[in-house]
């Protein structure tokens, strides 16, 4: 057999380590691996390159891609879908591994739905915000960059009596905010999922200012609207109304507004950081090396058993395959219980 792989959208801790294990188990069945270089772009344009023994070895630990990745859309593309079939067939190609999120996977289950082809799903966000699985892998990465992040800030917004407030990536879920809010014991969580108000965080850290606490963290997602008790509320987004191939604005700047409004309305020196892409970069976890293994490894059998359509995806602790379909069907946003439980655990009740 010969199988091509592609990693598309954002970069994230732990493709290397997904490319290693498929490349390892399809090796050990005598299967050729080729990567479709920069994501979907690479198998419309035909753009594969040979991945053999030496090409995957040495990358567990090494962030990024090796294969590269883009936003393309083939959907989007004139003559975009035709083209990904057409280089697919001359390459010779029997099954396809696509590592990605919402819109990588989206794409291949519309491909499966549309023409039955033969493609299997990895599930890769830092957001965490794929149905179908209970973690992506990635996810835990950004989780201990940002709550490292939060343990720096509490030092420096102790020293000078500050707020600080914290822009964490997830687009329209909270996941990242939420744990790295709880791990990091942050003292206001703002996510997009729930319509806090400005006013209720500026009570709230007047109330830690009144027991003695004279400084605060406080973690916003970069997709949480800035709501006022007036009703009215603000999607900062920074080149709105500029969307990406999938329709996705590039978000970025709610944490400048915020701080603005809170020492406008507490009083209170208040500074912002925008976490961005660094919870992207850099090696992995080991939770995330032994998830993402685990991963690719199924990926491989899937393509193997040829049961496309098919996403290597974790339930409690067992590797499963689940549909693409149901997995791309919606998104998974934070509910209510984990709100609660991250104000729970962060003294905001
Ligand atoms: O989906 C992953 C993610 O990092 C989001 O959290 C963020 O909104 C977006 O990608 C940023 O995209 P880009 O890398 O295109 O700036």
């Amino acid at each position: 057999m010969r199988v091509a792989l592609l990693t598309g959208g954002g970069d994230c801790p732990g493709l290397n380590a997904v490319i290693r294990a498929v490349a390892r188990k399809s090796f050990a069945r005598d299967y050729e691996l080729v990567g479709a270089l920069e994501g979907w772009r690479g198998m419309i344009e035909g753009n594969f390159k040979p991945l053999g023994p030496a090409e995957v070895s040495g990358i567990l630990h090494r962030g990024g891609t090796i294969i590269g990745t883009s936003r393309t859309n083939p959907y989007k593309v004139e003559g975009g879908v035709e083209n990904l079939r057409e280089k697919f067939a001359a390459a010779g190609l029997d099954a396809l591994v696509a590592i990605g999120g919402e819109d990588t996977l989206g794409v291949a289950a519309k491909l499966y739905d549309e023409f039955q082809f033969p493609v299997v799903g990895v599930p890769k966000t830092i957001d965490n915000d794929l149905s179908g699985t209970d973690y992506t892998f990635g996810f835990d990465t950004a989780v201990s960059i940002a709550t490292e992040a939060i343990d720096r800030l509490h030092t420096t917004a102790e020293s000078h009596n500050r707020v600080l407030v914290v822009e964490i990536m997830g687009r329209h879920a909270g996941w990242l905010t939420v744990h790295s809010g709880i791990a990091g014991g942050a003292d206001a969580i703002l996510i997009p999922e729930q319509k806090t108000t400005v006013e209720e965080v500026c009570a709230h850290l007047k109330k830690r200012w009144d027991s003695g606490k004279k400084f605060a963290i406080v973690a916003v997602s970069e997709g949480y609207e800035l709501t006022f008790q007036s009703g009215e509320s603000e999607m900062v987004a920074k080149d709105a109304p500029a969307t990406d191939q999938f329709g996705h604005v590039l978000l970025g700047g709610v944490g400048a507004a915020l701080s603005k409004e809170i020492e406008k309305r507490a009083g209170y020196e208040t500074r912002s950081v925008v976490l961005g892409h660094t919870q992207r970069g850099g090696t992995p976890t080991a939770r995330d090396r032994v998830l993402a293994t685990r991963y690719g490894l199924k990926a491989a059998d899937l393509v193997h058993e040829g049961a496309f359509g098919q996403m290597a995806a974790l339930r409690g602790d067992d590797i499963v395959g689940v549909s693409l379909h149901e997995a791309t069907a919606e998104l998974k946003t934070v509910p209510q219980e984990w709100f609660e439980t991250a104000k729970a655990a962060i003294g905001w009740l």
